[in-house]
């Protein structure tokens, strides 16, 4: 197994009597060795949702049943054991400030960098990269943000109203951060959660007319606590009060879906979802069924997924689930 020399970041951990190294990577070229590899972006501040993705990325999920026997080469510097797909597991830690509005949270959004190199480490991750914002913009993040905001951007980005209608500069600044990391570590496969559905879909959107054909991304669903609420990062600024608000995102679902089984119509269903929100003391921004790949309102044939925003007095909650998904539990 090649060393690689990176003495200041590299953590040696003894774990159950065995020494596993992780590295963490703060530059391009330092990332450049992992070429080739499967990457779990992230924000940091991470918990079981971002851990399911890593595991994922452990298990080379997408590769599982292609006949090649692609994954089951090292390529990356990390050797591995021979039962298992061993390219080498990275994931990205960066606040990105383009994608945060004004008036957004990106001054408080929690940085927790030393239990989440823990959690990396424990969930099977060979290297974590936590760029400066020069590495990834060497333009500077004032100039980045600009550029962001004329940046063309796939359908599923600008159509729905959704996301893109709270949230005006946000996906330009996801595609562009996106776009980057996938530059610097040219990953064969990347991993997105489903709990941001709109986000996994205008990334998919944006890799398929890129044409990268040897890329792919993968979705993984969303990990929930045992009440049903969906985990995420800002979950850690709400009160044990507040939580009991919060759940009416998946409340809503829940009705939502079982509606929907039921055959009622569209509008009922979204009034239905309306009402729970309500009925939690939350203000609602968004409560629809949409066609799942276009995120535009439904047509016969459509898969359709349920999506939910709403705002607890700061702190802004989305959630979603596909008809019929016994994963959000009722
Ligand atoms: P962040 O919010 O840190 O999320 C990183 C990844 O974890 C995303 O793909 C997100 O969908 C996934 N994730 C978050 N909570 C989850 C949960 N409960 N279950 C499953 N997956 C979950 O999303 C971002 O960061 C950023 O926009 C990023 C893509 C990194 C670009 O900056």
């Amino acid at each position: 197994m090649p060393e690689i020399e990176t003495q200041e970041y590299r953590l040696n951990l003894i774990l159950d009597g065995s020494l596993k190294n992780m590295e963490v990577v703060r530059t391009a070229d330092e990332l450049s060795r992992y070429h080739g590899c499967e990457l779990v972006p992230t924000m940091g501040a991470l918990h079981e949702g971002h851990a399911s993705l890593i595991r994922a990325a452990r298990r080379g999920n997408h590769r599982a049943g292609q006949a090649d026997g692609a994954g089951t080469q090292d390529r990356g510097p990390r050797g591995g054991a021979p039962d298992r797909v061993n390219t080498s597991v990275v994931v990205s830690i960066f606040v990105n400030p383009t994608q945060f509005g004004p008036q957004e949270d990106l001054a408080s959004y929690p940085r927790t960098l030393e239990a989440d190199l823990q959690l990396c480490r424990d969930c099977g991750a060979d290297a974590v990269f936590v760029p400066d914002d020069l590495t990834i913009y060497p333009e500077g993040a004032q100039s980045a943000a600009s550029a962001a905001l004329s940046l063309p951007l796939p359908p599923s980005a600008t159509q729905p109203r959704l996301e893109d209608a709270c949230r005006p500069a946000h996906f330009g600044g996801v595609c562009q951060v996106v776009k980057r990391l996938f530059e610097l570590a040219a990953p064969r496969g990347a991993y997105f959660g489903e709990k941001d559905w709109q986000q996994f879909r205008v990334i998919s959107q944006m890799v398929e007319s890129s044409r990268r054909t040897e890329l792919v991304i993968v979705p993984c669903p969303t990990v929930r606590d045992a009440d049903g609420l969906a985990m995420s990062s800002r979950n850690r600024y709400l009160t044990e009060e507040a939580r009991e608000h919060a759940l009416g995102l998946v409340r809503a679902l829940r009705a939502g879906s079982a509606l929907l089984e039921a055959g009622e119509q569209l509008q009922a269903v979204q009034a239905k979802m309306a009402e729970v929100i309500a009925a939690h003391g939350l203000s609602l921004e968004y409560a629809v069924a949409r066609d799942q790949e276009s995120l535009l309102p439904p047509r016969n044939q459509s898969r359709v997924r349920l999506l939910i925003a709403a705002k607890l007095g700061k702190v802004r909650l989305i959630d979603n689930c596909e008809v019929g998904d016994r994963a959000i539990g009722g």
